[in-house]
């Protein structure tokens, strides 16, 4: 995320982030604007893009740790219920994404995989978790069989709507079913952040979408050591 160069001068940090969020929302309500025109789905997913583009906004400007997270209870791929309090104790990333998605949830979670190897090397384990926004098709079984291409410590974890609709409304995740180009099935369209959770439960840290595997790293490190 950032670089060095952003602690160096507060105020121009400030009127930077300030800048670029402006302009973030500019184009999601152009993007908004233009899709409209287009179809329902072309609008809701422009609408996760624009909710996305002024979360990215705040990345920086750290967002309130009470905003994101919370309780929750879902099923893990081992088919058994668990909470959040069953994760207590430990640092996670965690993850929103479905097995379905053709591109940007297998780069992220091998990216947050990767990460998590080189953290537990250097620092502490981090467990890092895949939340499903598509728990009709991403029972425990779909769910035991994905995460293992990516990690054997990846966890995954499904739910009932309501309980799906309930955790990513906690992480603010925004997510909406769009059909495909193949006019077969559906994809889901996502927020794609990977969020750092304390042992205590609290939310610590997001990491955009394209974060690199050595940032990623060496944020959760910071905050480990923070
Ligand atoms: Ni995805």
């Amino acid at each position: 995320m950032a670089g060095p160069g952003w602690r160096g001068c507060p105020m121009l940090k400030a009127t930077r982030w300030c800048a670029a969020t402006l302009l973030l929302l500019l184009l999601a309500g152009y993007g908004t604007l233009v899709a409209a025109q287009r179809s329902p789905a072309g609008l809701a997913a422009s609408l996760v893009r624009h909710v996305d583009a002024m979360m990215t906004g705040r990345t920086v400007g750290q967002v309130p740790s009470g905003l994101i997270g919370g309780p929750f209870t879902l099923v893990d791929n081992t088919g058994h219920t668990v909470t959040d309090v069953n994760y207590r104790g430990h640092w996670l990333l965690v993850y929103f994404g479905y097995t379905f998605c053709p591109d940007v949830c297998p780069t992220e979670l091998q990216t947050m995989a990767a990460a998590v190897d080189i953290v537990g090397s250097h620092s502490q384990d981090v467990v890092p978790i895949f939340i499903t926004v598509d728990p009709q098709r991403d029972n425990s079984a779909a769910l035991s069989q994905y995460v293992g291409l990516f990690s054997p410590k990846l966890i995954g974890l499904t739910g009932t709507d309501e309980q799906i609709s309930a955790v990513t409304r906690e992480y603010r995740v925004n997510y909406a079913r769009v059909s495909s180009p193949g006019g077969t099935g559906y994809l889901v369209d996502h927020s794609s952040f990977v969020y750092l959770i304390a042992p205590s439960g609290r939310f610590r840290r997001l990491f955009p979408p394209g974060t690199s595997v050595a940032d990623m790293a060496t944020g959760v490190i910071e905050e480990i050591a923070a």
